[in-house]
């Protein structure tokens, strides 16, 4: 059965380092979610305390109703799978996987049923025999995925499971993993700091930095509606351009981009006065011959600094002042844009937003 997972004002403290600051996160029963962030913000320490090898320093730890900071480690029931997949050298993929059973004290008959079942799961029924150096990197990592469920684990935790696979694996063991996840509505905290890794397989994603969570959403909330310049630049592509906020109207900012130029933003709390960053992606940016009519809102005038053609979409640097504006456009056939060409890059207010 899949459990609710909270996490209620975790800390925790190294020496004089703080590491992980104010965890506050409900996983509900069945979710996949995803901490996301940079190397070194945190990810890894607050898995551990989840799994129970490293203790909070504060705050404490649901599994359902049940506070889980005082258990030790293997009778939380919970499956981990970490980066580098230590399979047990000597044992066949077979006993591998019946490890955990072995340890609960499981009959024969039922271990000998769940090892296949697990090994079904993960498509390796037929290499229970195997020994782990006689497998490729991805079918270890199956094997210990299938280590990590057979015990049917309230909580799955997984640290950059995907991060030694080359890139093909990688985004099969995605697809497997996603299945695997559905089939067992199994809870999930999944760890990586790729972002695209993030976006497709999360409900929900965790952008930590610094050991704070930036903002917890899910991906298409993040993507279009990033909290601050953190989670603008660190998921996705963005434009972010330094702005002053010089009237209100109606909730909308009337701003100065950079030192001069006009434009219209959504705002995200700012007051009159302020200073922030203008988001807008790249693919929100339309880019026309200088002069041409646009009426939306935002146009800056600039010229080519680079284009490169990427068959569905060019990727356009242009300059326009002291900023350099980066704009996709999807290529339907039209006219390209050569490098020094005068161009006009628009946007509209809707898509942009003012950020900390
Ligand atoms: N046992 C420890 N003692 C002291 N400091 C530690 C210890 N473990 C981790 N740290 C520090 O805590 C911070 C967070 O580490 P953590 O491993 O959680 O990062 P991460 O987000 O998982 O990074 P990565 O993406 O590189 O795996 C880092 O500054 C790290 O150096
Ligand atoms: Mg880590």
């Amino acid at each position: 059965m899949s459990t609710s997972l909270e996490m209620k004002k975790i800390q925790k403290w190294y020496g004089g380092l703080h590491v992980v600051r104010d965890f506050d996160l409900y996983v509900d029963p069945g979710e996949f979610v995803t901490f996301l962030g940079p190397s070194g913000s945190g990810k890894t320490t607050a898995l551990k305390m989840i799994a129970g090898f490293e203790q909070p320093t504060g705050g404490d730890i649901m599994l359902g109703s049940r506070s889980i900071v005082d258990v030790p480690p293997y009778e939380r029931g919970i499956g981990m799978v970490f980066q580098n997949y230590a399979l047990f050298p000597h044992m066949t993929v077979a006993e591998n996987v019946a490890f955990p059973l072995k340890v609960r004290s499981v009959a024969k008959a039922e271990t000998e049923q769940k090892v296949r079942r697990a090994l079904d799961l993960v498509k390796m029924g037929e290499y229970r025999d195997r020994f782990p150096n006689q497998l490729s990197g991805g079918q270890q990592q199956r094997i210990a995925l299938a280590r990590a469920i057979v015990f049917d684990p309230s909580l799955l935790l997984m640290d950059e499971p995907l991060g030694a696979l080359d890139r093909n694996l990688r985004e099969h063991m995605k697809i497997e993993i996603m299945r695997i996840q559905k089939e067992l509505n199994m809870t999930v905290v999944f760890v990586t700091h790729d972002q695209d890794e993030a976006l497709v397989m999360s409900d929900r994603i965790a952008v930590i930095n610094e050991g704070r969570l930036v903002q917890v959403a899910d991906s298409n909330n993040l993507y279009y509606n990033p909290k601050n310049r953190f989670v603008a630049s660190f998921v996705g592509e963005s434009n972010l351009l330094p702005c002053r906020v010089d009237q209100i109207d109606n909730g909308a900012g009337k701003v100065t981009i950079g030192d001069r130029e006009p434009g219209v933003a959504r705002l995200n709390g700012q007051s009159r006065g302020d200073s922030g960053w203008l988001f807008v992606r790249p693919e929100h940016i339309d880019i026309s011959p200088r002069g041409a009519n646009t009426d939306v809102g935002n146009v800056l005038n600039g010229v080519v600094e680079s284009a490169l053609f990427l068959g569905e979409l060019t990727r356009y640097v242009v300059r326009c002042g002291n900023e350099s504006i980066t704009v996709k456009q999807q290529n339907r056939g039209q006219a390209q844009f050569a490098n020094g060409s005068p161009v006009s890059v628009s946007w509209n207010m809707g898509n942009s937003t003012v950020l900390n």
